[in-house]
C-alpha cells in the first residue's frame, strides 16, 4: 500500500506586526473603541501580521513553500501537485496555485485552489493524500495562504480585531509507511450566513458587500461541537484513542474554542499548539503556520501523532490525524 507523509514544513508572516494596542490606536482615530484587555480576554489574540499593499496570497505562499521545500530537501522541480487553500486569492481566476507555480519557476504539474475558508488546509491535505494514495501524485506542495486584512471591515470592531495575514506549507510525499492516518471532512451549507463575505464581481462592479461578516456567538457555539466529533471520527477510523495524540493543532481562531476542544479530548493544555496569540486568525494558513512553528521550535518531533482540526465558513469542518 501507498501512503502519504509530511517531509517538510514552512511558513511565512509578512513583516508588519500589529499589536492590540497598535490596532486600538488606529481604530480610535475612526471613533471606534477597543482595548488590548477586551481582545486578549475574549480571544487570546495579542498581535497579528498584516501584509503590505500589493503583497498577495501567492507572495506569502511562495515564501512558505520555499521554506517547506528546503526542510524536505526538495527542489520546486520535484513537485508534481500544488494545492493552495485560500479564501483571499490574488484574482477571481486563475487560481493562486497557478500563480504560485509560476513564481516557483515550474510548469506542467496540476495546480488548483481549495476554498473551504478556515477548514481549507485540512481539506487540501485530505485531497493531496487521496491523490498520492491513488498514484496521481507523489510529491505535493500543500499550502494555506491568506491576506484576510483585505476583506476586513475596519469599522466593525467585532470582527476586525480577530484576523491576520500569513502562509504555511507542507511537502507531502508518497511513502511505504503512514503518515496520514485518517481524515474526516464535513460541510453544512445552511449556515452560509453566519460567516461570509457576501460580495462578488459582476458586470465590472463589486456586487454586494465584499467585507467579512460574522455572527461570532453562532460560530462559537457550532465550532466546539463539530471539532470534537471530527476528532473522534478520525481516531475511530485510525483505530487510535485520545491518549495517542501527542499534539493538537486546531485552527487558531480563539483560545477559548481551542482550550474547549482540548478539554473535550481530555488532552492536557501543554499538548495544545497555540499561535493565535501572535498570529490572530489567519484562516486556512493558521494550521500549517502553527505546525511549522512547533516543528521549528523543536516541540513536534518525527514520529509524533498530530491531530489537525479546522472549522470555518460554509459551514465547513474537519480533522486529519497523522504520524509526523
Ligand atoms: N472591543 C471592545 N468591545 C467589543 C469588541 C471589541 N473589539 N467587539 C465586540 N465588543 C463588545 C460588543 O459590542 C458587546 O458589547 P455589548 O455587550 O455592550 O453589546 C460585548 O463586547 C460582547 O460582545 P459579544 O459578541 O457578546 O462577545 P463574545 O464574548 O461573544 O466574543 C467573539 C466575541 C470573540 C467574536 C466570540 O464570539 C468568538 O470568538 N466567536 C467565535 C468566532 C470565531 O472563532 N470565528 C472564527 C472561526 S471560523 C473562522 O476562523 C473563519
Amino acid at each position: 500500500t501507498r501512503f502519504s507523509r509530511i517531509t517538510g514544513t514552512g511558513s511565512y508572516l509578512p513583516p508588519r506586526r500589529v499589536t492590540n494596542a497598535d490596532l486600538a490606536a488606529d481604530l480610535a482615530q475612526r471613533g471606534i473603541e477597543t482595548s488590548d484587555d477586551w481582545i486578549v480576554e475574549r480571544t487570546g489574540i495579542r498581535a497579528r501580521h498584516f501584509a503590505a499593499d500589493g503583497v498577495n496570497s501567492s507572495d506569502l505562499a511562495f515564501e512558505a513553500a520555499r521554506h517547506a521545500l528546503e526542510a524536505a530537501g526538495r527542489n520546486a522541480s520535484d513537485i508534481d501537485l500544488i494545492i493552495v487553500a485560500t479564501s483571499t486569492p490574488d484574482m477571481v481566476f486563475p487560481s493562486t496555485a497557478c500563480i504560485l507555480q509560476n513564481k516557483l519557476g515550474i510548469a506542467g504539474c496540476p495546480a488548483f485552489d481549495v476554498q473551504a475558508v478556515c477548514s481549507g488546509f485540512v481539506y487540501a491535505l485530505t485531497v493531496a493524500d487521496a491523490m498520492i494514495r491513488t498514484g496521481s501524485a507523489s510529491k505535493a506542495l500543500v499550502v494555506g495562504s491568506e491576506v484576510f486584512s483585505r476583506i476586513l471591515d475596519f469599522n466593525d470592531r467585532t470582527t476586525c480585531v480577530l484576523f491576520g495575514d500569513g502562509a504555511g506549507a507542507v511537502v507531502l510525499e508518497a511513502s511505504d509507511t503512514p503518515g496520514l492516518l485518517a481524515s474526516d471532512l464535513h460541510a453544512d451549507g445552511k449556515h452560509v450566513g453566519i460567516l461570509c463575505v457576501p460580495g462578488t464581481v459582476s458586470g465590472g462592479n463589486v456586487l454586494g458587500d465584499p467585507l467579512l461578516k460574522m455572527d461570532g456567538q453562532a460560530v462559537f457555539k457550532l465550532a466546539i461541537g463539530v471539532l470534537e466529533s471530527a476528532a473522534r471520527a478520525t481516531l475511530e477510523k485510525a483505530g487510535r484513542t485520545d491518549a495517542d495524540i501527542d499534539w493538537l493543532i486546531p485552527h487558531q481562531a480563539n483560545i477559548r474554542i481551542m482550550q474547549g476542544t482540548a478539554k473535550k479530548l481530555k488532552l492536557p493544555l501543554d499538548k495544545l499548539v497555540v499561535t493565535v496569540d501572535q498570529h490572530g486568525n489567519t484562516s486556512a494558513a493558521s494550521i500549517p503556520l502553527a505546525l511549522d512553528a512547533a516543528v521549528r521550535g523543536g516541540r513536534i518531533r518525527q514520529g509524533d501523532t498530530l491531530m489537525l482540526e479546522g472549522v470555518g465558513g460554509g459551514f465547513t469542518w474537519g480533522a486529519v490525524l497523522l504520524d509526523f
